[in-house]
């Protein structure tokens, strides 16, 4: 016998030898809620471990994430008020505004200061656009605010800003506003197969998300795989300087095809209901947590990511370390 591929699994220093993909902590990239008008951090029921941040806490958990490591920080505000054209977006006092400022200045370069570029969590009707007179999602109209939330998140200092809302033309209306504005170093993440996905469900809570309904007019069909590298050729095209799929592990086949056919690094988002998931199972003993957690993120490089959105980042940094 010739081949035997057990060889390269006979002891544990051969394994870690020849494994072909590794986590790294440059590679992860933590979400972090930061809620408006909070003195302490508030638990999320459905994502055990995890947190609204207070201005404090949130300013300790960027240290500890620094000092594990970690590549990068994506932030979303949980603002006090909300209204129909999300203003606390644009708002240069909002909280994700102001959270971004204080990200910059305590992250002091360790690691990249990302936002998230959308409305969802500023309007009263929980839509990632704005709506028009007859309630209907205004594609174009919600291209001007995002141009304008650009500019704000540039203004604090955001690094990367991340264009989560699925409207069409989002990229490029970005790019315009901030070369405009003379923000040209200013990088674009285009959540560009982003899937309307039911994984989404703990994120709701961690927002307070106002939505009633669903975001099947703007968000992609689970049903599509082709209509995702659609998605991504379009974001390459408008100016997205990383592309992203997300959900991650129900999208792995998307998440191989992007990575084949992308000229632009492909990152991939581990959403909160992956999280849920796996800390529920756990919690009930029913799957070592660890090993679990390992499996799931490096499945998900192992599929091409070349980083990954997680909210273990800090966790999992520790490990490696
Ligand atoms: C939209 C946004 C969502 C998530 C990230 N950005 C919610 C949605 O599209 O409904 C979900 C992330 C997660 O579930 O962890 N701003």
């Amino acid at each position: 016998m010739i081949d035997r591929p057990r060889r390269l699994r006979a002891t544990p220093a051969m394994r870690r030898l020849t494994a072909e993909h590794r986590l790294h902590p440059a590679d992860l990239i933590l979400p972090m809620f930061i809620r408006e008008g909070a003195s302490e951090p508030v638990p999320i029921s459905s994502m055990p471990g995890v947190v609204q941040h207070s201005l404090d806490s949130f300013k300790r958990a960027i240290t500890d994430a620094a000092a594990a490591g970690v590549g990068g920080i994506m932030l979303f505000g949980v603002p006090e008020h909300k209204d129909a054209t999300g203003s606390g977006a644009t708002d240069p006092g909002g909280i994700l505004n102001v959270a971004t400022r204080v990200a910059v200045a305590e992250a002091g370069g360790a690691l990249v200061v990302q936002t998230d570029l959308c409305l969802d969590e500023f309007t009263d009707h929980g839509h990632c656009g704005v709506l028009d007179a007859d309630g209907r999602i205004d594609n174009d109209a919600s291209l001007v605010r995002y141009r304008d939330m650009a500019l704000a998140q540039a203004d604090a200092g955001s690094e990367l800003l991340g264009l989560s809302g699925m409207m069409d033309g989002q990229v490029a209306a970005v790019r315009d506003a901030l070369e405009e504005a003379g923000h040209t170093d200013t990088a674009i993440l285009g959540y560009a197969a982003k899937y309307a996905s039911a994984f989404y469900g703990p994120f709701r809570e961690a927002v307070q998300s106002s939505l009633e309904g669903d975001r099947r007019t703007y968000q992609m069909d689970p049903a599509n795989r082709r209509e995702g590298l659609r998605e991504i050729e379009l974001d390459v095209a408008e100016g997205a300087d990383v592309v992203m799929v997300k959900p991650a592990m129900s999208y792995l086949d998307v998440l191989a095809d992007a990575a084949a056919a992308s000229p632009v690094p492909v990152w991939a988002y581990q959403v909160s209901g992956e999280y849920a998931m796996i800390e529920a199972a756990a919690a009930h003993g029913w799957i070592d947590r660890r090993r679990a957690i390992e499996e799931s993120v490096l499945g998900i490089k192992r599929a091409g990511a070349d980083a990954v959105l997680t909210y273990w980042a800090t966790e999992i940094a520790g490990w490696l370390r």
